[in-house]
């Protein structure tokens, strides 16, 4: 009967391989990012002919391919040649410039490093990268607790593209004058993806994912259209992963509206924390916020300072300002018999789907 066709029978899966959404898969082709991964070969392409590389300050919202655009870059470097070392470090794990140098060892194959001091390990970073050259990618550079490395590398590595990362473009203007001035960096923007981009995207993800036709089209097309709106891959990934799960718990052979609503109510339901959203400093403002919740700025950041805060308040109300943008909170403008002023209102459950 066509019916029992319908049910999954034990041990059947609609699962291909789920490797392939996880986030930090990397696919081997790369669409709709051909202009930016044109401007970071440009940016590298001098290295390869024996001159100087030149610099770059990419930035753009969280899940649009900024990360895996550039990993494609380099992978293609490698293949073409050996005399430029490709160097990617992410900053929200290795934050510090005792820790990048660290990493950039480690990546450059030294052993026996552990009880090296960050001169040390500079000296023989330099060793090595100074018989060749170097593409040096810093990604999250918003995570970064000191940025100390930089000016190293800038003024002791001689043939070298430095690839400066974030989801902010603030990330500029906070960085060091004497820094910035010698970077004399070039900028590349990640705009946003359209409706039809999300979905050629997710299609591929899918195709090698799930077995063949198990998406309800329409059921597919929600997914799409969700992704769209929030504008984050990621997103659009995890929903596809949970509505094929809730599926496969409903020993279903087709993925159909139902579960995707499904999927869809479940991330909204929960507080997910956002991963790439909040450092710990970010996380600490919002925790106070939570506090003193409906109270003026001015009184929120007085507390903040009592409590040992040594921001100053120009810093303070810009990063207020982010986690506003990112809906942790709503501040409300009041006209008061004092004058204007800004009260903070901590948003409790703040959802996935509010990105
Ligand atoms: N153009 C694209 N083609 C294929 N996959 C993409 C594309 N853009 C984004 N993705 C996928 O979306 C997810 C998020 O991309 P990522 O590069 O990590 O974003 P970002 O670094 O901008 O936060 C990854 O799983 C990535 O593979
Ligand atoms: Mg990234």
């Amino acid at each position: 009967m066509a019916l029992f066709n319908e049910i999954l029978k034990d041990g059947e899966s609609l699962f291909r391989d789920t490797v392939v959404l996880d986030y930090d898969y990397q696919p081997k082709i790369i669409p709709f990012r051909e202009v930016e991964q044109k401007q970071f070969a440009i940016a590298i392409k001098p290295l390869l002919q024996g001159h100087n590389g030149r610099n770059l300050f990419v930035y753009g919202a969280p899940g649009i391919g900024k990360t895996t655009a550039c990993k494609n870059v380099i992978r293609e470097l490698e293949e073409e040649t050996e005399e430029v070392i490709p160097l990617y470090v992410n900053c929200w794990k290795e934050n510090t410039t005792f820790k990048v140098f660290y990493k950039i060892c480690e990546l450059l194959g030294y052993k026996f490093i552990i009880s090296k001091k960050t001169s040390e390990l500079f000296e023989m970073i330099r060793d090595k990268i100074n018989k060749k050259a170097a593409v040096f990618i810093f990604d999250e550079i918003d995570k970064l607790e000191e940025m100390d490395f930089l000016y190293t590398i800038l003024e002791d590595i001689y043939r070298k593209s430095i690839i400066l990362i974030t989801n902010y473009r603030d990330s500029y203007t906070e960085m060091d004058e004497r820094i910035r001035s010698r970077l004399g960096t070039e900028f590349l923007c990640f705009r946003p993806y359209n409706e039809f981009e999300i979905n050629g995207i997710l299609k591929q993800r899918r195709d090698y994912a799930f077995v063949s036709n198990c998406w309800d089209d329409e059921a597919f097309k929600e997914i799409s259209e969700k992704c769209t709106e929030i504008n984050d891959v990621r997103i659009g990934l995890y929903l596809m992963r949970e509505a094929g799960n809730i599926a496969e718990e409903k020993s279903s052979r087709r993925i159909e509206v139902s579960h995707v609503a499904e999927a869809i109510r479940k991330v909204e339901e929960f507080h997910i924390k956002p991963k790439d959203g909040l450092d710990e400093e970010m996380q600490m403002l919002l925790s106070l916020i939570k506090e003193q919740t409906g109270k003026k700025i001015g009184e929120i950041y007085y507390v903040y300072a009592e409590k040992g805060g040594d921001m100053s308040y120009k810093s303070f109300y810009r990063r207020i300002t982010k986690l506003e943008e990112g809906k942790f909170i709503r501040m409300e403008k009041t006209a008061g018999k004092e004058g204007n002023s800004t009260l903070l209102h901590y948003q409790a459950n703040k959802k996935l789907t509010e990105y």
